[in-house]
């Protein structure tokens, strides 16, 4: 229980898209102790996984936030602040992953706009929201979600998260006198449910020969939201098979 106390929110936890990532790093946030504010522009969803996590014993509310509205991350601070008394930990998980963002050129200037909002400038908004909150209670952590995309050639995404890495710098410094640490996760591929084909593709570029699973991301989650990582701050680290090594 290594989180044992702590207030944690996680964007785009709802589980409503294919990676569902938001809702495992929720899941396991919660079984370390951490009272978790589960999150997602999809409010249903948020308050489904929130029950689900709430049913094991675990405390969690599931609120609807879209974080690129100013309104909405405020209310997600409140809900967390009302319900648990404050926020030490803030995932910056909600993000727009490939597909068609896996292009640059196709998009017109309201996509690059959309996928920069979610992917690149929310993370930020939220984590101005929670500044005073983290620092009234001595510091905090926040963990933005980024890809190996940033090191790969995956078109918008990749510019996406490449500058999500660069906020992951700047905010570690900036926050840094209200002792709230900012590190990021460059996950490789973590979903099984990919058409066989594409996994040999993949599995061929890792030096780690199997697909690679959410729960591989939870070990370096919960470090870097625990004092185990105090001396740590302003990083991203890949953790994707081997795959970003070869190609970056
Ligand atoms: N799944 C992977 O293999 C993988 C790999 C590397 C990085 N990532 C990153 O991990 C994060 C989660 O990815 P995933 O694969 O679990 O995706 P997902 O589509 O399963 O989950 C993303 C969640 O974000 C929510 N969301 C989208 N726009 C939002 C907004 N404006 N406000 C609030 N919530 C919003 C969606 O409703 C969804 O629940 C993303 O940032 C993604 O870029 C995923």
């Amino acid at each position: 229980m290594r989180l044992d106390g702590k207030v944690a929110i996680v964007t785009g936890a709802g589980g409503a898209g294919v990676g569902g990532l938001g809702v495992v790093y929720a899941q396991a946030l919660a079984a370390e102790g951490a009272a978790v504010v589960v999150s997602d522009v999809d409010g249903e969803a948020a308050v489904r996984t929130a029950e689900s996590i709430a049913s094991t014993g675990a405390q969690a509310i599931g609120v609807r936030c879209d974080v690129t509205s100013g309104e909405d991350v405020d209310a997600m601070v409140r809900a967390a602040t009302d319900t648990f008394g404050g926020v030490d930990i803030l995932v910056n998980n909600a993000g727009l992953a490939r597909g068609k963002w896996s292009e640059a050129l196709i998009l017109s200037a309201e996509e690059w706009m959309e996928i920069l909002a979610v992917n690149t400038v929310a993370p930020i908004m939220c984590a101005k929201a929670c500044r005073a909150t983290m620092s009234g209670r001595g510091g905090g952590v926040i963990v933005n979600q980024s890809s190996n995309g940033a090191f790969i050639d995956a078109g918008a995404y990749t510019v996406s998260k490449l500058a999500l890495n660069g906020v992951t710098k700047v905010l570690a410094d900036e926050f840094s006198d209200d002792n709230i640490r900012v590190n990021g996760i460059a996950p490789g591929v973590m979903t099984a449910k990919l058409p066989q084909e594409q996994v040999e593709r993949l599995l061929a570029r890792q030096t780690i020969r199997r697909p690679g699973q959410p729960q591989d991301l939870v070990g370096l989650l919960v470090f870097l939201c625990s004092d185990e990582s105090s001396f740590m701050n302003g990083q991203t680290v890949v953790i994707d098979g081997g795959m970003a090594r070869i190609t970056k």
